[in-house]
């Protein structure tokens, strides 16, 4: 991550100028250099040298049409969020990348206080392709123009939401520490990836622990993970499921919700059925469940 390899030779000038392009996002796409000033407070000739600096660096973008503006590139939103979990006495040190998914980066950190290990999970909303950002469309409606940065800012609250309640109602997801703009601080899960899985002594059981899981998230606290698989359910060496990944999280009062809940199920029972043989009457957990 470029941010890790800059953010120390930041100074306080380039930090406030990137938190005043952030600003100015909000109402513009790219930022004029007029409204540069007067959110910076900076002489012109100040905010130019910032802002050099800051290209240079590759943080930010500057686009010449009728005026010059500026806008955050996701390296330069990451300073301002590492920069915030540093200053907030959350995270100190930061080590190696956890996993690339297709819209988020996970990398190993150190938390300030406890020194323990923990993991940041940064969102990349439309990475991939802008087309993913139709999922968040229901939230986003009312804005004029959305940047990936907002909406991934979006998905990261989203998610800790969710595993705020979740965790508060002792479900098994790592726990929520802090989140910041696009990213969230939570524990590390120890374990291995499902899907990575080939052999199961007792697989009916794993698959129980998972349907519990999905009715007690569904029938006490009204989530549906809705992205549920074999790559974001982790299992322990002591065998416990922990089920992570919730940005796409739907409440039971969606019009849809029975169509993602069974989504859900199916997607498990049917890896359970590839992967381990283990064939689930699937109307009998609908039956359960009421869907
Ligand atoms: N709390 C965590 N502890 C350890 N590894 C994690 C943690 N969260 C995510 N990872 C790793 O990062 C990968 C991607 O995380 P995930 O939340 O599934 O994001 P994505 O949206 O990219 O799929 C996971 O498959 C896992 O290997
Ligand atoms: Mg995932």
């Amino acid at each position: 991550m470029k941010a890790l390899n800059v953010i120390k030779e930041l100074r306080e000038g380039d930090l406030h100028t990137l938190n005043s392009i952030e600003r100015g996002m909000k109402k513009h796409l790219y930022v004029p250099f007029s409204s540069l000033k007067v959110y910076s407070g900076y002489t012109e000739e100040d905010l130019e040298f910032y802002l050099n600096r800051l290209i240079d660096y590759e943080l930010i973008n500057l686009k010449r049409t009728a005026y010059k503006g500026y806008k955050l590139r996701f390296s330069g939103y990451d300073c301002l969020a590492l920069n915030a979990l540093i200053k907030a006495d959350i995270i100190e040190g930061f080590g190696h990348k956890l996993g690339v998914g297709k819209e988020a980066d996970v990398y190993d950190v150190l938390l300030s206080n406890s020194k323990e290990r923990a993991a940041i999970k940064i969102h990349r909303v439309g990475r991939a392709s802008f087309h993913h950002i139709k999922r968040y469309r229901t939230y986003i409606s009312n804005r004029k123009h959305i940047s990936k940065l907002y909406i991934s800012r979006l998905a990261a609250q989203r998610e800790y939401e969710a595993m705020n309640i979740l965790y508060s109602g002792g479900l098994s997801v790592p726990k929520p520490i802090f989140q910041n703009r696009h990213s969230i601080v939570m524990s590390f899960m120890n374990g291995e990836l499902l899907s990575n899985i080939n052999y199961l002594d007792k697989p009916q059981k794993i698959l129980n622990k998972i349907f519990d899981f999905i009715y007690l998230s569904f029938n006490n606290h009204d989530i549906i993970h809705s992205d549920l698989s074999e790559f974001n359910i982790m299992v322990t060496d002591d065998l416990e499921v922990i089920i992570f990944d919730f940005p796409q999280w739907i409440s039971s009062d969606h019009p849809q919700y029975t169509f993602y809940l069974k989504r859900d199920i199916f997607n498990i029972a049917n890896f359970f059925r590839r992967k381990f043989k283990v064939i689930t009457e699937l109307n009998n957990i609908y039956e359960k469940f009421e869907i």
